[in-house]
């Protein structure tokens, strides 16, 4: 686990705002993450949810506005600078290497930590072999308890699509994050799955991190979540635990009254 400097929120995002050209998808956003907690983004299809993921994790920058964490400024950092910091996230659509056994895209996860380091091509062939060893060691828990292990050298495109979304979140796991984002973790599972996946969501709070995550699924969102944010049209409308997301006519309105009208 990664050492903490701030006894502030976690994650910070001060008045987001993204344009795409002439599409405004992010409208002046700001939210806290706590620490140890399990935070939700709702809102409807093409509400502006990925997209700020997608400025959280450095895949773009924001057209204004700013994201802290754990004290430290992250806006205009690249992905792999984000990961490095200990802010881990997983894909809307899978992104995990088919063609790589089940192991092999969980130990590309492990290798993103830090402390593996730049130099690790310069290692003499015995010492990167005991390291290997032990990235395997260190990765087999984390399959073990994602019910994957028996299929580590399985080619992860082989895998069901909930076996393929495990190898996702192993391998996001595998870099000891202090937190995770999550996009979409639910979709395409079935409903034994997703209990399944809200236990696991849990216990990685439990483990003391911290996680974000964007679900459609209200029940999981609302069975798992510390906190949540709803999204509409890209302004953010209700921020609350989930009994007062559950009451607030703004959301019942979006949620049962047909869309976005
Ligand atoms: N890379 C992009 N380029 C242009 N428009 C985008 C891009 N990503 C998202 N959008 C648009 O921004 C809006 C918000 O999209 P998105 O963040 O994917 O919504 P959500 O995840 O809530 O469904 C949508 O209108 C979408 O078409
Ligand atoms: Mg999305």
């Amino acid at each position: 686990m990664s050492t903490m400097h701030d006894s502030g929120p976690l994650l910070q995002i001060d008045s987001l705002d993204k344009y795409f050209g002439g599409l405004h998808a992010v409208r002046n956003v700001s939210f806290d993450v706590d620490r140890g907690t399990i935070k939700a983004v709702i809102g409807p299809n093409g509400a502006g949810k990925t997209t700020m993921f997608n400025m959280i994790a450095g895949y773009f920058p924001p057209t204004s506005g700013s994201v802290h964490f754990n004290g430290k400024k992250i806006t205009g950092m690249k992905p792999y600078m984000v990961a490095g910091q200990g802010l881990m996230r997983t894909f809307q659509n899978l992104k995990i290497c088919r063609e790589l056994s089940v192991l092999d895209n969980v130990l590309l996860g492990y290798h993103t930590k830090a402390k593996s380091g730049f130099g690790a091509g310069m290692l003499s062939t015995r010492r990167s072999r005991r390291e290997e060893k032990n990235a395997v060691e260190a990765v087999i828990p984390l399959l073990e308890w994602l019910g994957i292990l028996h299929e580590k050298e399985t080619l992860a495109g082989n895998l069901s699509f909930g076996g393929q979304r495990s190898v996702e979140l192993a391998r996001a796991l595998a870099s000891d994050p202090a937190m995770l984002l999550l996009d979409e973790p639910a979709a395409g599972l079935n409903m034994h799955e997703t209990e399944t996946l809200a236990g696991q969501i849990r216990d990685i709070r439990e483990q003391g991190r911290t996680v974000l995550l964007v679900e459609h699924d209200m029940s999981l969102v609302m069975d798992i979540s510390d906190e949540i944010v709803v999204l509409n049209f890209g302004e953010k409308i209700a921020e609350g635990p989930p009994s007062a997301i559950q009451n607030n006519e703004d959301v019942i309105r979006i949620y049962l009254g047909g869309g976005n009208a």
